[in-house]
């Protein structure tokens, strides 16, 4: 027989928050979070005492708040605590990716549609993996290999998808807003995978983990964003999750690539690297968005990078313990150089995995519970 020790007990506890929305019953969660062996004890030794575990871990979980949104559209409607509910949630997923059997439950039976019109590769594989990982149904369609290109507007493609009955389409749009308006159009819940130059909620939300899990905290950081923030959603997206934390926020570019009156978002602006590198607990460095721009916004690539690319020598000014970000794909040896990306500092790899967690907590959110809108 299996020995019910306090560290079993609490394992089942925290096993059981996280299969709130998958639970068919304690077999079926013992299955997937251990071996058949024990598992089949666990629906002997504990049935009658599963209901008084229930309510008693519950109350006392930090997990209590309710997230009853339809979309996740953009940092811009989302108060703190539910930014703090989601990042909460993407913490208790993350255990899932380190098993050797990475799977759960929770959406079996649910449809999630990736919908990308631009390309992609981390963010719809991030997407993928971590549907996946919940068990849920996924099928992507992009613009190249789909009627997209025989002319089909966005609103038609979405209706037709609509008719399977998707529960969630995640969309990458090159508008601004294409999110917003697919949600108005459709009864599938919404997320926002990057619309133009507009928002990338689910890459600063990732952001914000991995700030969180190596500082302990967001509020009172010091963030430093560098390089193309005009053309940048994840800039905007960011700049919006971490005033919301209350971090401090200063951003450093060339001039034809920051926005006016940037000021107004609550953030400090410069325009060389110097001036906020010293300060910085947390540097983020940005692609040139090349894709977006009209007509080219510096004299030449070589020149962005010896002004504004982060190299050892701008590093050396930097806090003994900072951290290095990026959202990628990084042009190497643009506006970062292979060492830095490469090196001990960098926690670009970190936001990679820390991806999945978060859109695993969200697809949960969205979709694994109830929700009033
Ligand atoms: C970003 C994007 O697409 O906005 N990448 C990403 O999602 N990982 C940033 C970029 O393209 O530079």
């Amino acid at each position: 027989m299996t020995k019910i020790n306090d560290q079993f007990l609490e394992k089942l506890l925290e096993n059981i928050n996280l299969a709130k929305a998958g639970l068919n019953g304690v077999d079926y969660v013992a299955e997937y979070w251990y071996p058949p062996k024990i598992s089949h004890k666990i629906t002997f030794v504990v049935p009658g005492c599963i209901s008084l575990l229930w309510v008693a871990a519950f109350p006392s979980r930090k997990l209590s708040m309710q997230f009853r949104k339809k979309d996740l559209l953009g940092i811009k409607q989302l108060e703190p605590e539910e930014i703090q509910f989601i990042l909460e949630t993407a913490e208790t997923f993350k255990e899932i990716s380190t098993r050797p059997i990475k799977k759960v439950p929770t959406l079996r039976g649910r449809t999630v549609v990736h919908l990308f019109y631009e390309p992609s590769t981390r963010t719809r594989t991030s997407f993928e993996i971590a549907a996946k990982r919940l068990s849920a149904d996924t099928f992507n369609i992009s613009a190249s290999t789909s009627s997209i290109v025989k002319g089909e507007t966005l609103l038609d493609t979405a209706r037709n998808l609509e008719a399977m009955n998707p529960d969630v389409i995640v969309l990458r749009h090159s508008a601004a807003g294409a999110p917003h308006l697919l949600a108005k159009h459709v009864q599938a819940s919404v997320i926002n995978a990057g619309d133009g130059m507009h928002e990338h909620p689910t890459q600063a939300l990732l952001d914000l983990l991995t700030i969180r899990d190596k500082r302990g905290t967001i509020s009172g950081q010091t963030v430093a964003i560098i390089g193309d923030i005009a053309h940048s959603r994840v800039a905007r997206s960011n700049i919006l999750a971490l005033t919301k934390m209350g971090a401090r926020v200063l951003v450093a570019g060339p001039a034809t690539m920051i926005p006016l009156h940037l000021e107004t978002m609550g953030v400090e602006v410069f325009y060389r690297p110097e001036d906020v590198i010293g300060e910085a607990d947390v540097i983020m460095m940005l692609r040139i968005q090349r894709e977006r721009q009209g007509e080219m916004l510096l004299p030449s690539l070589r020149e962005y990078s010896s002004v504004f690319g982060l190299d050892e020598r701008k590093l050396s000014d930097a806090k003994p313990d900072v951290l290095i970000m990026h959202p990628g794909p990084i042009n190497r040896g643009v506006e970062i150089s292979p060492s830095v990306a490469d090196g001990p500092y960098s926690v670009i790899l970190d936001q990679v995995n820390n991806g999945v967690a978060i859109r695993m907590a969200l697809l949960y959110l969205l979709i694994g519970g109830e929700r009033d809108a």
